[in-house]
């Protein structure tokens, strides 16, 4: 853990690792009058909203702006992208695992801080990236019937969500959902379809291997044990109780949880032409923003670089090959990693095949999604070669499932 302070005006080197402290989440927060152990909330301002918030002891700034319903910028929520950072104007912080790998020296040497991360000390100030619009604000609990599921390749469900029809849903193309599991938790997949498709939402789900929704989900389709339809006393806005029961009812009723939209990661207006890059269900995004620029006819040249394992992963290829047929996309390269010697097209890392054909970098807004190490690639080496509107979407772990991570690294070191 690592302890910092900035005086308002005044950046200031970390403060408190010189200083003699109990280990983490031991120093007491601020004490209420007369209390002798109930610590008080401590004061969120964000100084360029004009909004004073409270937050929780223990929550992180990211946690209490959504708690207070404001979709700030953010991804990963895992300390990994960077996408949540924010000028810390005054306060006292500290990160309980350590600087966060998604912040750069140069960030935090203009006082920067990873909103998912920090915990507040005292009362804080900070200025962050202003949402764009009203809508990225009205972020939604609603109930969900999975209404369809269906195999895309051995590991990638084609999951089509119905919405209530009372609830308006809009989000934008490249925006994510929630998924929220019981205690709490929750699991992040980004919405594929475009953003008129409401009620009816399509995610494309990988089974990822032990992992607890997915693995459930899977097993559930394969059972086929999902029976649901949409109750009327669950069509409306939920509680949270709502989301806490168990998975297994949820998916034998096929009926989850879900808040959104979230995310900062969306299609932007602009002339220029449009390079996108994905690994694996990273396509899901990109895909609700190639249909997004389909549907609206909006005539943007489009370049689709899409890594996956082998030619068994590539679950849409017929479908973007049919877009380059049509004319709807420039060009579709698929690119392997473990191809087969016969496969005759790009071999290796997504990213390394756009920077063997693509040399002017410069002229693109590039769109990337998928794992956090192809992002951190996409990021670093197209930057060094004069990319200069990098958008992306990190698929990084949920935060407990990096922390089940973390006590178990700690367990066995
Ligand atoms: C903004 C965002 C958007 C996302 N969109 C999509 C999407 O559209 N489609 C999609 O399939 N996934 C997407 N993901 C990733 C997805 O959220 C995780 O794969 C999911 O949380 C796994 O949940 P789980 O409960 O099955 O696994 P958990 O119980 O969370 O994890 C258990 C184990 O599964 C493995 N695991 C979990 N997550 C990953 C991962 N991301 N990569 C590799 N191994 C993992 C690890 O071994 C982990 O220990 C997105 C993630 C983010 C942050
Ligand atoms: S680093 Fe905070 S959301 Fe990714």
């Amino acid at each position: 853990m690592e302890t910092h302070r900035r005086v308002a005006g005044k950046p200031q080197e970390p403060a408190g690792l010189s200083e003699a402290r109990p280990p983490d989440g031991a120093r007491p927060g601020p004490r209420a009058a007369g209390s002798r152990c109930k610590p008080l909330w401590v004061k969120l301002r964000i100084a360029n909203l004009d909004r004073e918030l409270e937050v929780l002891p223990g929550r992180s700034l990211l946690e209490a702006a959504f708690a207070a319903g404001l979709n700030v910028p953010h991804s990963c929520r895992g300390g990994n992208c960077g996408s949540c950072a924010a000028l810390l104007l005054e306060g006292e912080y500290f990160y309980p695992n350590g600087i966060p790998l998604g912040l750069t020296e140069q960030q935090r040497a203009h006082g920067q801080v990873l909103l998912c991360q920090v915990r507040a000390r005292s009362d804080i100030t900070v200025e962050i990236s202003l949402p764009v619009s009203a809508d990225d604000i009205a972020i939604k609990r609603l109930p969900a019937r999975i209404e369809h599921c269906e195999p895309l390749a051995h590991d990638v469900l084609r999951v089509t969500l119905r919405l209530p029809i009372a609830e308006s849903f809009s989000f934008q193309a490249g925006q994510y959902l929630d998924v929220l599991l019981p205690g709490g938790r929750r699991r992040s997949f980004s919405i594929a379809s475009a953003p008129g498709s409401a009620p009816l939402l399509e995610l494309q789900i990988r089974r990822a291997v032990g992992g607890e929704f997915t693995e459930a989900l899977f097993a559930a389709v394969s059972a086929g044990v999902m029976r649901g339809t949409m109750p009327a006393a669950a069509s409306g806005a939920m509680s949270s109780e709502a989301a806490d029961v168990s998975l297994e009812r949820a998916l034998r009723s096929a009926l989850l949880t879900i808040e959104g939209p979230l995310g900062q990661f969306r299609y932007h207006e602009s002339a220029a032409p449009m390079l996108l890059v994905g690994g694996g269900t990273g396509l899901a995004p990109l895909d609700s923003i190639m249909r997004h620029v389909i549907e609206r006819n909006l005539k943007r040249p489009m370049r689709l670089f899409w890594g996956c394992r082998a030619a068994r992963d590539l679950y849409a290829d017929a479908r973007l090959r049919g877009y380059v047929r049509q004319g709807a996309l420039q060009e579709y390269v698929p690119v392997l990693s473990e191809a087969a010697e016969s496969f005759g097209g790009e071999h290796g890392l997504v990213h390394q095949a756009v920077l063997r054909r693509i040399a002017d970098l410069d002229r693109y807004d590039v769109y990337a999604a998928g794992p956090p190490a192809m992002i951190a690639a996409v990021r670093r080496e197209f930057a060094a070669r004069g990319a200069q509107q990098i958008h992306f979407d990190s698929f990084d772990y949920a935060p407990d499932a990096l922390e089940r991570q973390r006590s178990a690294a700690a367990s066995t070191s």
